[in-house]
């Protein structure tokens, strides 16, 4: 028995969870798991993780018992050229949920969650053949973070104590509502995503490898790609992993 154990019974189906005290990364273990054949639904969380892992290869830190880290398997019915968008859905079921604690969660494109400016929670997708691991990690009722680190946690800003199985399957009941609808209805997720863009109409840079690109945040297009107006002129720039936007 843990604290997670209270809301499994009012996980959707397919979701049901398995929790380990410590592993490298949830999205390692899950994906071994995927590839010997585990159903779609599973969630792994961990209290701990030795190797926890953020997008463009940086290391995730999560506090031991305050931070939630876990990772959902996923096997979309929609067709895999489609597989992209689940990114930016993760992070509209994440900001959804943590508006529950606290009074908006914006998304920075693709998929970090922000509350007052600040970071409180990363996403990082990745697909096999024919599943897909969504792993995400949230700043609970962290206090302390590492030096430079811009980041905050739902305890900090609401003042509050949160139970983190709560957080858990509030943000699970959205997932479920919205990954069936990334092909045949995204044009209702992207709404979402757009309500709560971060830095619209901000000077922004988009940074890659060796490559920076200046211009002005316009909002997010139909296939969730970025509009950048570079000098009134707008640009399309579509998710890649080494993708960085950074506010000027
Ligand atoms: C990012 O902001 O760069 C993404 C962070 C993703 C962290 C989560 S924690 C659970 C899962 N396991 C990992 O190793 N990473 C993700």
């Amino acid at each position: 028995m843990n604290e997670f154990s209270e809301v499994a019974p009012f996980m959707p189906d397919p979701f049901r969870i398995l929790w380990r005290e410590k592993v490298s990364s949830t999205n390692d273990e899950l994906q071994k798991l995927a590839e010997s054949g585990m159903g779609e639904g599973l969630i792994l969380i961990s209290e701990e993780q030795t190797a926890g892992r953020g997008r463009r290869g940086a290391e995730w830190f999560c506090g031991k018992g305050d931070g939630l880290a876990f990772s959902v398997l996923l096997k979309p019915v929609a067709a895999k050229a489609f597989w992209y968008r689940l990114a930016l859905t993760a992070g509209l079921a994440v900001a959804e949920a943590l508006e529950s604690y606290v009074p908006l969660a914006e998304i920075k494109w693709p998929n970090d969650v922000l509350v007052n400016n600040k970071k409180i929670a990363g996403i990082l997708v990745e697909a096999g053949s024919s599943y897909v691991v969504l792993g995400i990690g949230i700043n609970v009722n962290t206090m302390n973070f590492p030096d430079g680190l811009n980041a905050t946690s739902l305890g900090k800003e609401s003042g509050n104590q949160v139970s983190r199985a709560d957080v858990l399957l509030k943000i699970v009941q959205r997932l479920g509502n919205y990954v069936n609808r990334i092909e045949s209805d995204f044009e209702s997720i992207l709404e979402g995503i757009r309500e709560r863009c971060a830095m619209v109409d901000c000077e922004v840079t988009m940074k890659s490898a060796g490559n920076q690109k200046n211009g002005i945040l316009r909002g997010i297009g139909n296939e969730g790609e970025l509009l950048l107006d570079v000098k009134g002129k707008i640009e399309r720039i579509y998710q890649a992993d080494e993708l960085r936007l950074v506010e000027i």
